[in-house]
């Protein structure tokens, strides 16, 4: 199928179903997925949802797939212009991750997916921090022995988090650090800013949220943003409208009650989600990430 977003859509859904049962797929046969977290989300809707379910076995070829998206069970198809909107819970039977698949990627699609990367270490696993600090130049080098311990650290981590809460109804929102300013940027650069390199800005105004509220300790953000230009990833999004991120903060999924949840850092290795931020601090963060 094409690479890209547009993908992920339930008119490819339907021609997997219609492959799926040209092919004879019953309930006991796996539906390998090889490609990104495109892929992944598509391919395991198609298979969560096919005869109610049959198995998964995902094959992660991008640093976001390996880190990240192939691991916690979460399915999913864009609709109507909104992302990720329609989809299910569920967990795949194998996740095999190659890191070397990695060294054929985009210099931008590497780096972006190292984003993804940060969050976990700044949020669960300061080892992995203090591994990619001491190292940049193995990173920047894909070193097979490097990627395979973020992977495995990440997968970890986030296996841990998921296992407390599978369906997402709080502690796994500590995933989704720097995503809240992170995806209206994204979504206001109208395809232009890629998604880890949003999360990396929107982990910039989280930090400093965290900071200025008194949450994170002091110094936080400096360590983590001199990581994140260490990986060649920028920390503000200067051409971004203001008020179109601003509108697009009301569409976040953390949204109760009309209010903005944010994860805040305590530390490195320690998040949680916060919900009160006042308006004002947000506005503030909002134009710190766009200027
Ligand atoms: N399910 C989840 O929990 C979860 C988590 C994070 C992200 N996601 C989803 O993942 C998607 C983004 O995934 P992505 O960043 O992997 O993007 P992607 O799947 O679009 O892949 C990025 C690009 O890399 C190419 N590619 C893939 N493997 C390659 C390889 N080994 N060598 C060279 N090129 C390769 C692809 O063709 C594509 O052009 C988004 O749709 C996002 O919503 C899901
Ligand atoms: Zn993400």
């Amino acid at each position: 199928m094409p690479p890209g977003e547009r993908s992920k859509s339930l008119a490819r859904a339907r021609s997997l179903y219609a492959a799926f049962a040209e092919a004879g797929v019953d309930r006991w046969t796996p539906v390998v997925i090889l490609g990104g977290g495109v892929t992944g989300d598509l391919g395991a809707f198609a298979a969560a949802t096919f005869l109610r379910g049959v198995p998964v076995v995902q094959v992660p070829t991008t640093v976001v797939a390996q880190v990240d998206s192939s691991v916690g069970g979460k399915t999913a198809v864009n609709f109507a212009s909104a992302k990720n909107l329609i989809g299910t819970f569920h967990q795949p039977d194998l996740v095999l991750a190659d890191p070397e698949l990695l060294v054929t990627l985009s210099p931008r699609d590497f780096r972006s997916g190292m984003a993804e990367v940060v969050k976990i270490a700044v949020t669960l696993r300061p080892d992995l921090m203090e591994r990619l600090e001491g190292d940049l130049a193995a990173v920047s080098r894909r070193d097979p022995a490097l990627m395979t311990a973020a992977v495995r650290a990440c997968v970890e981590a986030k296996a841990e988090v998921v296992g407390r809460d599978e369906r997402d109804r709080d502690v796994r929102g500590i995933l989704n650090y720097g995503h809240t300013l992170g995806h209206a940027l994204e979504a206001a650069s109208g395809g232009k800013i890629r998604h880890g390199e949003a999360v990396a800005m929107g982990m910039n105004g989280a930090a400093w949220l965290g900071e200025s509220l008194g949450v994170t300790e002091p110094g936080f953000r400096d360590r983590q943003n001199r990581l994140l230009t260490g990986l060649g990833l920028k920390l503000t999004a200067p051409d971004a409208d203001k008020r179109v991120v601003v509108r697009n903060l009301k569409l976040d999924k953390k949204v109760r009650n009309r209010k903005n949840r944010f994860v805040l850092t305590l530390q490195v290795g320690g998040a949680s989600v916060w919900p009160h931020v006042p308006a004002r601090l947000v506005r503030e963060a909002v134009r710190l990430v766009t200027s």
